[in-house]
């Protein structure tokens, strides 16, 4: 035998010398949900270690994030039914929670990169990312009105990125060119490309209480047998102004990382969504694996097959380790 491949196995020193993908804080982002009563910390039953914070809380949980390294946040609004409507009318009310809270986090750390939602699910008391209509069909151009006005009293809020999440069809450029307009060029948008209708939601429907109150998100989230309907999604992204392409959920979808890094050369952002995150959980409750030796192992894998950037709920954990 001439060829060991073990002699290249045989030291951490040799094996780290030689290892090909490292996960970083700086590839983390990591996705917050942000609650109206500024004092209140609810931890979301179906996601140990997660909690739904007010303002206050939030600013200092960011805090804690910057000093460790993670630099970078996706800030989702649980908004309470009250306050939601057909249009997803409170989604672009400057004096909505969501918003103000936004521009003081951005005001207190303005050296952290923020992230925005872009979708109606939240603020819908239909529960869809769309404006539905009477019989329950969704209304795409009719959306993008509602989108850009969410997207442009986002970025009146200071923050640094929008990420459309909504899977509407021509969003990205309806988006960029109203942004443009109105003299936001400078907002980038982290697109969710290649989002997949997936049960892998769950736990994040909870955290949000955004579950839809009817139907499912089949005729605008991608059906998880197809992959090559990633690459129409990208192409279209690409040309409509898009700064990342994201993957969505990262695990279970790790050949269509692969695909877009291959054919892109744009940033992939991939995110490893609540379910990916609550079933690790659940097994290291249970004793049955190891939560953080599987949490790095996951975000390895994710890294390896071509993210750039990874959304994840372990972000902390992982900056903490
Ligand atoms: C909604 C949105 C969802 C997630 C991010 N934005 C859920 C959905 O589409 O129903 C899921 C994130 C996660 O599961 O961690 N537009």
């Amino acid at each position: 035998m001439n060829i060991r491949p073990r002699r290249n196995r045989k030291s951490e020193t040799i094996r780290s010398m030689i290892r090909e993908t490292q996960v970083s804080n700086s590839d983390l982002i990591y996705p917050l949900f942000l609650l109206e009563s500024p004092q209140a910390s609810i931890e979301v039953a179906s996601m140990p270690g997660i909690y739904r914070l007010g303002l206050n809380k939030m600013l200092l949980e960011i805090e804690q994030c910057l000093k460790l390294g993670i630099m970078s946040f996706d800030i989702f609004p649980v908004v309470e039914e009250k306050h939601k409507d057909k249009t997803a009318t409170k989604s672009y009310d400057p004096k909505f929670f969501y918003l103000q809270a936004l521009k003081k986090i951005k005001k207190e750390f303005p050296e952290a990169c923020i992230i925005t939602d872009v979708a109606m699910d939240p603020y819908s008391s239909d529960g869809h990312d769309g404006l539905v209509d009477e019989n329950g069909n969704i209304l795409n151009d009719e959306t993008l009105d509602i989108l850009a006005k969410m997207a442009l009293a986002q970025a009146e809020t200071g923050i640094d990125i929008i990420g459309p999440s909504d899977m509407m069809d021509g969003r990205v450029g309806y988006l960029r060119e109203e942004l443009d307009i109105h003299d936001f060029s400078d907002v980038s948008i982290m697109s969710y490309t290649a989002k997949y209708a997936s049960a892998f939601y769950g736990p994040f429907r909870d955290a949000l209480d955004s579950a839809p109150k009817s139907g499912d998100k089949k005729t605008y989230q991608m059906d998880p047998a197809n992959k090559r309907e990633a690459l129409i999604e990208a192409d279209l992204d690409v040309e409509e102004g898009a700064d990342f392409l994201m993957v969505k959920p990262a695990l279970a979808y790790l050949d269509v990382i692969q695909l877009l890094k291959e054919n892109y050369d744009l940033p992939i952002a991939a995110y490893n969504v609540s379910g990916e995150y609550a079933m690790v959980c659940a097994a290291a409750e249970k004793g049955w694996l190891d939560k953080d030796a599987i949490m790095n192992e996951i975000l390895l894998s994710i890294k390896r097959a071509g993210a750039d950037v990874i959304l994840t709920y372990y972000a902390k954990d992982f900056a903490r380790r």
